[in-house]
């Protein structure tokens, strides 16, 4: 396709305006959950943007008002077993690693539950706008699992090892004003217009200035992170293993069928 066609995806909508791309997260019905199709479309469309010359930055967000994205999707993960589960994780790995290295400044208007995989998408963007009625979270460890697209890497290194070790130990929530003031969120709006305003301002100031001064900005300051990849591995082999438990089993299905889980600890 030629390079200025905005292209289309089964999950994703994307809008351009002003050099802007908006990529709109659309499976309201599962509250946008990361199935392997949106994490493909999410994939591909960086990859388009990244060869786009007309394009100068990027907005994620999730369709509707209540949720950004509420995490893997489910269903999915409770077929896995310790190797597809290793293999999805690393996957994952590797799509946010190419928004974290997008050259293009990206924003995430984290629109209502960013959970899990939602979470750790936010994290993945430079950039973080969230609406009052944002509520972050890793819970992993509810369903038998920990985070397994780069959030025990990211969140981390962001907030610190101890809040880190209580936000993922936990799996608690994380209201917008709480995130904002652990650094998660760099701003909290009033709704999802505001918040996009606030957004299209933040580019728009960014925008005035070099892209290749933003390029290599994003380069130096994604560089102060070296030397992390054995964590994400680490990461990749424990997720993969914990695939193999009971507790998964017990946790996802749990989940699915709306039901407290009963964990054995095997
Ligand atoms: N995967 C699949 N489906 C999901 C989903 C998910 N992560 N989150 C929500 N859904 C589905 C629900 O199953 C439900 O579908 P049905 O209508 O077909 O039953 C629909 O979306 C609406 O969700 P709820 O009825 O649960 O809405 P609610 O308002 O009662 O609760 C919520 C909202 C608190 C966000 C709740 O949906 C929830 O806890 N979701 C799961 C959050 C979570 O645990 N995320 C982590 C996933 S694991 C992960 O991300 C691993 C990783 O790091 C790679």
């Amino acid at each position: 396709m030629p390079s200025n066609e905005t292209p289309t995806f089964e999950t994703l909508l994307l809008e351009t305006e002003a050099g802007i791309c908006t990529i709109t997260i659309n499976r309201p019905e599962k509250l946008n959950a990361l199935n392997q199709t949106v994490l493909s479309d999410l994939e591909s469309a960086f990859m388009w943007i990244d060869k786009s010359p007309e394009i100068k930055a990027v907005m994620i967000t999730g369709s509707g008002d209540k949720a950004f994205v509420a995490g893997a999707d489910i269903k999915e993960l409770s077929n896995l077993d310790a190797v597809t589960g290793r293999e999805l994780s690393v996957n994952g790995q590797r799509v946010f690693e190419s928004i974290e290295s997008c050259s293009k400044p990206v924003v995430a208007l984290v629109n209502g539950y960013a959970l899990g995989g939602g979470t750790e998408l936010a994290l993945s963007c430079h950039v973080r706008i969230a609406t009052e009625n944002a509520v972050f979270g890793l819970p992993e460890v509810s369903l038998g699992l920990i985070p397994g697209y780069g959030g025990t890497q990211r969140l981390t290194r962001l907030v610190g090892k101890g809040k880190a070790m209580e936000l993922v130990l936990t799996g608690r929530m994380v209201k917008a004003d709480e995130a904002l003031q652990l650094g998660i969120a760099n701003s909290v709006a009033g709704s999802k217009g505001e918040a996009m305003d606030r957004a299209n301002d933040m580019l728009g100031k960014m925008l005035k200035n070099s892209p290749v001064a933003l390029a290599r900005a994003i380069e130096a300051i994604n560089s102060s992170e070296q030397g992390s990849d054995e964590g994400y591995r680490a990461e990749a082999g424990l997720f993969g293993s914990l695939c193999a438990t009971e507790d998964f089993k017990e946790g996802t299905s749990a989940f699915l069928e709306k039901r407290k889980p009963s964990f054995s600890g095997k």
